[in-house]
């Protein structure tokens, strides 16, 4: 019986951004964001679970000097979809009070996080706060939201790897795969 990895990895198909175009894409973020903040230190914020991958890249690609924070909220829990109410698991170690925030997300979908990320940030006073995602849903969102760094625009697949779950499972995956029907219902019986 082979495992639900080996069975997603299995079928070409069902990837939907190899490792190739996930690093050109986050090559290209980087550069434009250590053209943007030259001389200044941000604090890059990775938005934990799902950016871990992300993130990790993203950082080893700037050029700039940085510093690195972790928050961890929660609000899909195992479900496809957000529940729409917004846990804070782990807050901020370092003060934020006039520092130059790069919040990193891996994706966004309905906007929530993003939303409530940047007024909860907004109340540590920052002095500039801009947001990064690798992905960003198309059509899917239902409160307004700014993200300034945006790498790929996709469709309203629910998709797996690359820091993305379905049940916790796919994170540690390197390229990002549409979840196929029959593996949902595979892990569903
Ligand atoms: C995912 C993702 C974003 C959020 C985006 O996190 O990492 O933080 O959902 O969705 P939204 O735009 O609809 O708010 P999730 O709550 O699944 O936790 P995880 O990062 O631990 O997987």
């Amino acid at each position: 019986m082979s495992s639900f990895t080996e069975q997603l990895v299995s079928e070409h198909k069902n990837v939907l951004l190899t490792r190739e175009q996930i690093n050109q894409k986050v090559r290209a973020m980087a550069a434009q964001i250590s053209q943007d903040y030259k001389g200044e230190v941000p604090v890059l914020i990775c938005v934990l679970n799902g950016s871990f991958l992300f993130f990790t890249d993203l950082v080893r690609e700037l050029t700039i000097d940085c510093e690195v924070d972790f928050v961890k909220i929660s609000s899909y829990g195992d479900a496809l979809k957000s529940s729409g109410k917004i846990d804070v698991l782990k807050n901020v170690d370092c003060p934020l009070e006039g520092r130059h925030v790069l919040i990193v997300e891996d994706i966004i979908d309905t906007g929530l996080s993003v939303h409530f990320l940047r007024r909860w940030i907004k109340k540590l006073n920052p002095a500039s706060m801009r947001f990064v995602s690798l992905l960003v849903k198309e059509g899917t969102a239902i409160v307004d939201y700014e993200c300034e760094y945006r790498g790929f625009t996709i469709g309203k697949e629910f998709v797996i790897g690359y820091g993305l779950d379905y049940k916790q499972l796919f994170r540690n995956l390197p390229e990002i795969y549409i979840m196929p029907e029959a593996l949902l219902d595979a892990m569903n019986k």
